[in-house]
């Protein structure tokens, strides 16, 4: 399905990019690759008009399994100043991440006792969203956000925001400034980190032993049980599960005292990790048994989850065909990063897709990486209803369903692409 101009500019760019030998986390050399996706452009590449006829620098994008401690990791890493210094992503522009944040903040304060007036510290703090729940409770923030036009917005919403890395010189900082935080929080940025070990010796130096550092990724369960591929890429490092976490956390004297599941990003853990803390909750326990259960430690599981994408990209592509084929108009439903690996893996572009529409400002106007489709605000959609909707923004099914009901009631229809592609 690929065009003849995306083939002529596809270049596979080895600069900037590293390939790995070990594991990031226990720094064996026991990897085991059993799913490749690449090579593929940056997943937040987005391109304006005169980007289009340049060449798009193109990675691989492998997926190992260490059979040490279980990590499931990326092959490859990308200099992060490539990634994330002109970020896409605003968290402020999901509804439904505003209404999990704000829950966040009061489950948190909540659950740790927090007095009012605590210092809250969030790493990779986007535009603010996170934080201004927090402010909102009578807490004092400060964010950490590396991607400079992402921190100039939340500074201009009035979260106090440092542009810059974390790293060990800058907690300390922190620390002798404003003394050490309460509740150090890094949402949806722990699996990003390639080197996790200066990460953590980072917030180690934030912490006392009143502090309680909690972070939330994709968890690795659901990502196999529901299939969930296109969320691999190359901001995505690592793909965790709770075994590899604990042996982790505690060789740096941290524990994890407890977990969540939650909804977001198709399935994610909340993990609380404090400093040399004797108990932790029955769910920890739970978790790990669920884990063994899964066999997330056999190569064979990943290998399966391999056999499945290829399954999804075949239904996915004659389902797209045979509908396109019949004359129906189809566009796609959101431009998230997961949505550029799912279209160019199944290499599907504007001869199946007459857009795609997104709530985000900075992707409107722009064309996704590699298959070149262009963005349009959501009222396009409103006012240019496609028969399909092929929902790249899966996550939020049950919210765009409810938003977009009057959709439906006309005729239209959304295809969920994972677990299994289906006409809803
Ligand atoms: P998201 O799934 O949060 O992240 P990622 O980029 O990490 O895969 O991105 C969702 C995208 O979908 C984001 O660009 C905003 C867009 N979106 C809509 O266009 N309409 C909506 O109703 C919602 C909820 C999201």
């Amino acid at each position: 399905m690929q065009d003849a101009m995306n083939i002529s500019t596809r270049k596979v760019k080895p600069e900037g990019m590293k390939v790995i030998t070990e594991c990031r986390m226990c720094h064996k050399k026991n990897l085991h690759s059993f799913l490749s996706l690449g090579p593929i452009p940056l997943s937040n590449s987005f391109l304006s008009k005169d980007q289009l006829s340049k060449p798009e620098p193109y990675y691989p994008l492998d997926v190992h399994f260490c059979s040490d401690c279980g990590l499931v990791q990326l092959g490859q890493v990308i200099d992060p100043e490539l990634m994330f210094k002109d970020y896409a992503y605003l968290t402020g522009t999901s509804s439904p991440m505003k209404t999990h944040f704000t829950s966040l903040a009061k489950r948190v304060t909540k659950k740790f006792n927090t007095p009012k007036g605590s210092l809250i510290v969030d790493i990779g703090s986007n535009d603010g969203t996170l934080l201004d729940c927090f402010k909102t409770l009578d807490m004092k923030v400060l964010g950490i956000e590396p991607a400079t036009n992402v921190a100039k917005l939340a500074m201009s919403r009035g979260i106090e925001t440092l542009d810059s890395w974390f790293s060990k010189e800058l907690a300390q900082n922190i620390c002798s400034v404003r003394g050490k935080p309460r509740v150090i929080l890094a949402t949806n940025v722990f699996a990003h980190v390639h080197d996790i070990d200066g990460f953590i010796r980072g917030i180690i130096n934030l912490m006392d032993s009143d502090s309680v550092f909690i972070i939330e990724v994709p968890y690795l369960i659901d990502m196999l049980d529901k299939v969930e591929f296109d969320t691999i890429y190359h901001e995505h490092l690592s793909y965790i599960s709770l075994r590899p976490l604990v042996t982790f956390f505690k060789e740096f004297g941290m524990d994890i005292i407890d977990v969540e599941r939650i909804d977001v990003h198709g399935g994610s853990l909340r993990v609380y990790v404090q400093k040399d803390s004797a108990s932790s909750s029955s769910t920890v326990k739970q978790l790990l048994e669920l884990e063994i259960k899964t066999k997330l430690d056999s190569i064979e599981t990943y290998r399966r989850f391999a056999t499945s994408v290829g399954r999804i990209k075949a239904e996915l592509t004659s389902l797209l065909n045979d509908l396109k084929g019949r004359g129906a108009r189809i566009s796609g439903y959101g431009a998230p990063a997961k949505g550029n690996i799912l279209l160019n893996f199944c290499q599907i572009g504007t001869e199946i897709l007459d857009y795609v529409s997104d709530t985000t400002p900075f992707k409107q106007g722009r064309y996704t990486p590699g298959m070149h489709i262009p963005i349009y605000p959501e009222n396009h959609f409103h006012k240019s209803p496609p028969d399909y909707a092929l929902l790249l923004a899966w996550n939020y099914l049950d919210d765009i369903l409810r938003k977009e009901d009057g959709y439906r009631k006309t005729g239209g229809k959304f295809i969920v692409p994972i677990p299994k592609p289906q006409i809803v």
